[in-house]
């Protein structure tokens, strides 16, 4: 007899059939991968999108090289520049966008086994993304250190230094270095939990990669970990990474917002999305 063939082998993989395997309950352990595109709708602009993205608009700042402002080499010695953006890049009082509220009703049903986000503006937990479904992969505006003695500094100081662009010193006198947010910088390492979490990757029954050009290691390596024969949805502007590359991927080119509510529409919980984004 024919050998039993691979599950789904002889389906098509698209929105529609991935979405009835939700639905039919075959999918329940979603994998998210979040950039800074999920983002530019709440009003924090990416960094590499032509002429809106912020690296297009650092000239001004006369920097050796646009990804400087984020180098702790660079931010050792010239921190002032990270200080004039801080603003710009903070969430505030930001309002979560509907991608965000999509991947806290996919952690509503059960089905959200994990967030990687390399966002800093913390909007998928506003969102209501449970905090132990979510890791920050390149830190957050949480908490901030000295970046030379590492001394903490307190949060009303820091607000007040990102509100008026003013670099905060170390309180320590003999220090006299220059306070980071947790935020990680290139030349930084990721956080340790960043090795044992990537597992999960492999766990994934589906991955979801949103607003991101994949061009950042470690997290630019992580659609790459899924399992063969997995599904992967790209939700974004542009193609990237290896998307495409593979049968099962989806890649859903256009905006997060667009994007997460055809997928809802599939899902047939476009309203109860509306509603949760209005009510949070
Ligand atoms: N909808 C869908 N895609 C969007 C949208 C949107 N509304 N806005 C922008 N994009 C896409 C862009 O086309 C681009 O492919 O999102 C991607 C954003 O890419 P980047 O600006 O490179 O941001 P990201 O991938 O998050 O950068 C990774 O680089 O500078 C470092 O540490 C920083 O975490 C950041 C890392």
């Amino acid at each position: 007899t024919k050998p039993q063939a691979m599950a789904h082998a002889d389906e098509v993989v698209n929105l529609e059939t991935v979405a009835s395997r939700i639905k039919n309950g075959q999918i329940t352990r979603v994998v998210v991968l979040t950039g800074a595109g999920i983002s530019t709708a709440a009003g924090i602009p990416d960094f590499r999108s032509p002429s809106t993205g912020l690296y297009d608009r650092l000239a001004p700042l006369n920097l050796p090289y646009p990804e400087a402002i984020f180098h702790i080499s660079y931010f050792s010695h010239t921190p002032e520049p990270f200080y004039a953006i801080a603003q710009a890049r903070h969430p505030g009082n930001l309002k979560p966008t509907i991608s965000h509220t999509f991947l806290a009703l996919l952690a509503e049903k059960n089905l959200l086994h994990f967030v990687f986000t390399q966002n800093i503006d913390g909007l998928e937990q506003d969102a209501g993304v449970p905090v132990d479904k979510i890791l920050w992969a390149h830190g957050n505006w949480k908490s901030q250190h000295c970046w030379k003695c590492k001394a903490g500094y307190p949060d009303d100081l820091m607000k007040k230094a990102i509100r008026e662009g003013e670099v905060p010193y170390c309180l320590k006198p003999e220090c006299g270095g220059a306070v980071k947010p947790d935020v990680v910088f290139f030349g930084q390492s990721l956080p340790l939990e960043f090795d044992e979490r990537e597992k999960l990757v492999l766990e994934a029954d589906l991955m979801l990669v949103m607003g991101t050009s994949l061009k950042v290691a470690p997290c630019s390596r992580l659609p790459r970990l899924v399992k063969e024969g997995t599904p992967r949805i790209l939700i974004n502007m542009e193609r990237c990474g290896d998307f495409g590359n593979r049968i099962e991927d989806v890649c859903m080119l256009g905006s997060c917002d667009d994007g997460v509510r055809k997928f809802a529409d599939e899902l047939g919980w476009r309203e109860e999305l509306e509603a949760l984004w209005q009510s949070a």
